[in-house]
């Protein structure tokens, strides 16, 4: 059977997706590890609010790319919205400001603030910034860990959303084009050209990172779940979500299986949890799926990330 690793190997992208609580940030550190351990360059990302990146690793990671110094060809990177947004700004604030203020005369800061303000934009650009890294091939590997489901499942929606919040400004810009074409203000066309291109080249780059996140040779989808209702419920929802953007997921982890029982606790534990493993698996015959036993101890520090690694490692 396929195993985790052989998904992933080839690919430039892992989003790893599951409510909190479940096992991502230390699976998406596992993957990590074992990949940077093989010889990829590989950088793992925490979009999660609640970063913990920097707990499994034993050492500060922040806002900005750093190296773990434990793992050579491993990088890490917890992104904060503060981060997100001031790089959005950066690279499409220029761009806006000068498309909005062909038609209109407002302060750079206000329509910056304005639209920046929108809710979304954090993760249009978290998609962007991660398209960016794939396509100028600065790892082998991103691990992208990112924040409970709901966020996520926000986040799958931006092929078609991406952008949106300059495309107000563009649509409002083409009517007044368009007014003037009418009114063959030939002059003052051929002025407005540059703003055209701009608007262009938005759209052509939502294209992109939509043609991107379609792309199965390039991007899995791994999602982490455990063997209880809640966690399968949440599971189906994620999968049917991933679907209504006609995405797939591509491998599934379940997390803290009682592998071992010898007691009346949890021997009833592992039969409920038998039972959901089961509903799992009739539930989703393609989806390919790794059990994660229930260690005694938590995930902490390099070698309890490598005793994950190495349980990952059985298909
Ligand atoms: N298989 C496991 N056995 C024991 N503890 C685990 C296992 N998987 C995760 N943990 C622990 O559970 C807690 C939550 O895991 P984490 O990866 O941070 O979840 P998430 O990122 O989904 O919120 C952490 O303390 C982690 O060390
Ligand atoms: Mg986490």
């Amino acid at each position: 059977m396929r195993g985790v690793f052989d998904e992933i190997r080839d690919k430039g992208l892992v989003m790893v997706g599951g409510k909190g609580g479940v096992g991502k940030t230390t699976c998406a550190a596992a993957l990590a590890l074992h990949f940077a351990r093989e010889g990829k360059r590989t950088l793992i990302i925490s979009s999660d609010p609640t970063p913990s990146l920097s707990d499994i690793f034993e050492t500060e990671i922040g806002p900005r790319i750093v190296p773990i110094e434990a793992i050579p060809g491993l990088y890490a990177q917890e992104i904060s919205s503060e981060v997100i947004l001031e790089r959005w700004r950066r690279r499409f604030g220029g761009e806006i400001y000068q498309v909005v203020s062909s038609f209109v005369d407002l302060d750079e800061d206000f329509v910056l603030d304005y639209i920046g303000s929108a809710p979304g934009i954090e993760e249009e650009y978290m998609l962007y910034y991660i398209y960016e890294l794939v396509r100028d091939g600065s790892y082998d590997l991103i691990v992208w860990d990112t924040a409970p489901a709901g966020h996520t499942l926000r986040l799958l929606r931006l092929p078609t959303l991406f952008l949106k919040h300059l495309e107000g400004a563009t649509r409002f810009y083409l009517q007044v084009w368009g007014y003037f074409e009418k009114a063959k203000e030939a002059v003052r066309l051929r002025a407005k050209r540059g703003i055209l291109e701009i608007v262009e080249g938005w759209r052509r780059l939502s294209e992109e990172i939509e043609a991107f996140i379609r792309d199965r040779g390039r991007v899995s989808y791994l999602l982490v779940t455990i063997p209880e209702a809640l966690g399968v419920r949440q599971t189906e929802r994620i999968v049917a979500d991933l679907e209504g953007h006609g995405l797939k997921a591509s491998h599934l982890i379940v997390n803290y299986y009682v592998a071992q029982a010898d007691c009346p606790f949890h021997r009833a534990r592992k039969e409920m949890q038998d039972r959901y493993l089961q509903y799992l698996r009739d539930r989703f015959p393609d989806l390919p799926m790794t059990v994660l036993p229930l260690l005694a101890h938590e995930v902490k520090g390099v070698e309890r990330i490598e005793e994950v690694a190495s349980l990952l490692d059985t298909p």
